[in-house]
């Protein structure tokens, strides 16, 4: 007799063989170290809310959190800090523009959303900082929780982003000087460029989404990491923004809250069913796995996980 876990195996080792082939959209170069990743790596992982995990592929293989972090620090200001407080410095509205847009408010120069990298380098600056718990000990303490797994940094690709990322540095004294950034911009983006190094793997990031998608509690640990508000909320940010000026073509036709990064990696999230990963490499020009987002578009049709 097959079952419902036999169905999601089947799914997504069909979904792996079908487009293993796929070799359009190119690997991320603005960071050197990045470009030196094997681009035929793909990696499809889904963790349930008992924590069951399926996986086809490269789930085990390790690369860097980028973008991808952001929906996760976004959570853990939220906790910190309350949703007002949070949207003083960073509003929720769909931005329309790419990941690195110079996205200030008129007037207020908040930036669009915690998802486009302007928003997100105030996200994380508003993590607390204290001598007892420096910012990033805070930040990668957060990420390894909702991993369920201690985490670490890749320096290679921290060193590499730190000595070529001038727009993000640019865009923190940009912010800087219009107002919405409560620290120092050197400090505010060190710390956004090591949360983008941190090293995760598919099955990783499945775990991190399910714990979104289980109200803050990790499915594989039982760790409440954030408050189910929280997760409630940061949910919402990646169906409106997530996937940012390609979010409403997304939430179209995969029916999902998600989010990309330049590495390769998306997460998507099923509230109260699962969360979900992919890993592939090549990119198209949002910034977006190409087999990633047509793995997990033919899952979502395939097991009727489109929301709307
Ligand atoms: O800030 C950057 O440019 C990178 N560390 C992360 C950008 C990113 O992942 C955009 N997402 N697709």
């Amino acid at each position: 007799m097959s079952t419902a876990a036999d169905a999601v195996t089947d799914a997504l080792r069909e979904l792996h063989a079908r487009f293993a082939g796929l070799r359009d959209g190119l690997v991320a170069d603005y960071i050197p170290q990045l470009a030196l990743t094997d681009p035929d790596a793909f990696g499809l992982a889904l963790i349930s809310m008992d924590g069951h995990r399926y996986s086809a592929g490269d789930a085990a293989a390790p690369f860097t959190l980028q973008s991808v972090s952001k929906p996760f620090v976004y959570a853990l200001a939220l906790s910190a800090l309350g949703l007002d407080e949070v949207c003083r410095w960073v509003n929720a509205e769909p931005s329309g523009e790419a990941y690195n847009a110079v996205s200030l408010e008129p007037g207020t120069g908040r930036p669009d959303n915690a998802m486009v990298n302007a928003g997100a380098i105030i996200t994380t600056a508003l993590i607390p900082d204290t001598p007892d718990a420096p910012r990033f000990d805070r930040i990668l303490d957060g990420l390894s929780r909702f991993a369920g797994r201690r985490l670490d940094v890749d320096e290679q690709v921290y060193a590499s982003e730190a000595a070529t990322g001038d727009r993000n540095r640019a865009l923190a004294y940009l912010l800087r000087s219009t107002g919405p950034l409560p620290v120092d911009p050197v400090a505010a983006i060190d710390t956004y460029f090591a949360q983008c190094a941190v090293r995760v793997t598919a099955l990783d990031l499945a775990a991190m989404a399910a714990t979104l998608a289980h109200g803050g509690v990790n499915p594989l640990t039982g760790d409440a990491v954030v408050p189910e508000p929280v997760a409630a909320q940061v949910l919402a940010v990646m169906a409106t923004c997530g996937m940012y000026d390609a979010s409403g073509d997304w939430l179209l036709r995969v029916g999902l809250p998600a989010k990309s990064g330049v590495s390769g990696g998306l997460i998507a999230a099923g509230p109260a069913r699962f969360g979900l990963a992919a890993y592939s490499p090549r990119l198209d020009p949002t910034g977006t796995s190409v087999r990633g987002r047509a793995a997990l578009g033919a899952l979502s049709e395939r097991l009727g996980l489109h929301l709307m």
